[in-house]
């Protein structure tokens, strides 16, 4: 068995579409991923299963997993072979040194298991790659789960966005992290992650593999 973070890919897009509808019901317009793969800003992280076949799997050892799916030498997330099974994802924009997280997602029989911290992770280190100083987003209101998960890692409220949402003109939280270029910030989530690596207990150095 085995996890691991890529980028998307074509074949993805089916099962993508099936956790948007789980996970953003009321969302409307759908998230276009044939179109967002073509967009130049867009950078989409698909978190997959590669045993489809198990209901239920253990929860241990996350980044045992990805030592074997993700190739590590570049130190980027890398393209692995025969994926199918999609658990999460996790989606950037990058605009002018400003990474937008536009969407993190994971498939609710596998919530609560470390796998959004681990695509908010990889979404922030891909926008560190991409030289961005901040990572901006926009949370319903009534969205604790996703605050919490944004507030752990730093996020600060910066504002509100009235009626944002278009199907039942729900406010957004603007939440954003500043400096996540700076030496500091690349020691914090050095912390995060080996803190969530304990949390998953796996052994030390592991998280290293998914740098
Ligand atoms: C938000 C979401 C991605 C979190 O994914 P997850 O894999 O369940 O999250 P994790 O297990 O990695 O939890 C990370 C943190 O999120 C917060 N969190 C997750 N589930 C929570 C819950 N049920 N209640 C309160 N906080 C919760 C906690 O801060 C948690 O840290 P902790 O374990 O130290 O308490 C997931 O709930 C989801 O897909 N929701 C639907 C889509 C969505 O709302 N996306 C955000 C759009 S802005």
């Amino acid at each position: 068995m085995a996890y691991l973070i890529r980028p998307i890919k074509d074949e993805d897009i089916p099962e993508l579409n099936q956790l948007d509808k789980e996970a953003f019901p009321t969302m409307w317009p759908a998230t276009n991923f044939k179109r967002e793969m073509e967009n130049i800003m867009a950078h989409y992280m698909v978190l997959v299963d590669e045993d489809v076949s198990a209901a239920a799997k253990p929860v241990l050892s996350i980044w045992k997993r990805l030592r074997n799916c993700i190739r590590h030498d570049t130190g980027t997330i890398q393209q692995a072979v025969d994926c199918p099974k999609v658990i999460g994802y996790g989606a950037i924009w990058v605009m002018a040194g400003s990474a937008h997280l536009v969407s993190v997602a994971v498939r609710e029989a596998y919530r609560r298991k470390g796998f959004g911290e681990l695509l908010l992770i990889s979404s922030l280190k891909e926008a560190i790659k991409h030289k961005c100083f901040e990572m901006t987003l926009e949370v319903r209101v009534s969205n604790i789960v996703a605050q919490n998960l944004y507030l752990k890692y730093g996020f600060a409220i910066k504002g509100i966005r009235k009626k944002y949402y278009l199907d039942n003109h729900e406010d957004a939280l603007i939440m954003t992290l500043d400096s996540i270029d700076s030496p500091d910030f690349t020691s914090k989530l050095e912390e995060y992650k080996n803190s969530h690596t304990r949390k998953w207990k796996t052994t030390p150095g592991m998280a290293e593999l998914a740098s």
